[in-house]
């Protein structure tokens, strides 16, 4: 039995990757299993919220309760989430999202053309999908949380984040390499200091920083 600590209060959630198509055949996508994201989107079911999952290309099922959109590329995750947005009071962005996209689609698979030369791509840059979430007036914005995936100087990067993309939360993963990984330990970093959620699965995780993001919202109204 898990505390209704957010009972009344809607949760947005990205989740997963996002595939960056080149060809009918071929892409451009980041490692992530989905799992924190479902498991965030349980925890904060289970907590008493009504969830909105927005779920890039991931092999799970949907958490009992909870609404689920699927999308494939960043272009398509932003168009879901920023309507979802003002009517939701939390945003948690756990999907890796690629950062940039080929410019252009090929309607036909691309072929070898016998002669060893290789393709090039132009890449263009995806929208920021947490950054823009945060953007929205204050009476529409839901409380971000956003997470970062670092391979070295976590809190900096970390702490950077939190100042770029204007959010009141950061989740750091500190590993191990946590990639389709059932477990992690947590870092939140936030405008009053670092906190380490001790190293468990995904889905206690998830409830912990579901009590974390609960607390931290108990001074906006419902
Ligand atoms: O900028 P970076 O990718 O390091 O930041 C990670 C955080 O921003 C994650 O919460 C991720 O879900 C979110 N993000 C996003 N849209 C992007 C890139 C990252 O929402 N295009």
């Amino acid at each position: 039995f898990q505390p209704k600590v957010l009972a009344g209060r809607r949760v947005l959630i990205t989740a997963g990757p996002t595939f960056e198509a080149i060809d009918p055949v071929r892409g451009i996508t980041n490692h992530s299993s989905g799992k924190m994201g479902f498991a965030v989107a349980r925890a904060a079911a289970e907590a008493g919220a009504e969830v909105t999952l927005v779920a890039g290309p991931v092999h799970l099922p949907t958490p009992l309760g909870v609404r689920r959109i699927d999308v494939c590329s960043a272009q398509q995750m932003h168009d879901a989430v920023l309507p979802q947005a003002p009517t939701h009071d939390v945003f948690v962005a756990t999907a890796a999202v690629a950062d940039w996209r080929p410019s252009q689609f090929n309607e036909q698979k691309i072929k070898k053309d016998g002669k060893k030369v290789a393709p090039t791509f132009e890449l263009a840059e995806n929208p920021d999908i947490l950054a823009a979430v945060a953007r929205l007036p204050a009476q529409t914005r839901p409380w971000c949380v956003g997470f970062a995936a670092e391979s070295h100087d976590l809190v900096r990067h970390a702490r950077e984040k939190l100042q770029r993309k204007g959010v009141p939360l950061i989740v750091g993963n500190l590993g191990p390499a946590t990639f389709g990984r059932d477990d992690n330990t947590l870092l939140l970093v936030d405008a009053a200091g670092e906190r380490e959620l001790p190293h468990g699965d995904k889905l206690s995780l998830a409830r912990d920083l579901v009590r974390e993001i609960a607390s931290r919202i108990t001074r906006f109204p419902t």
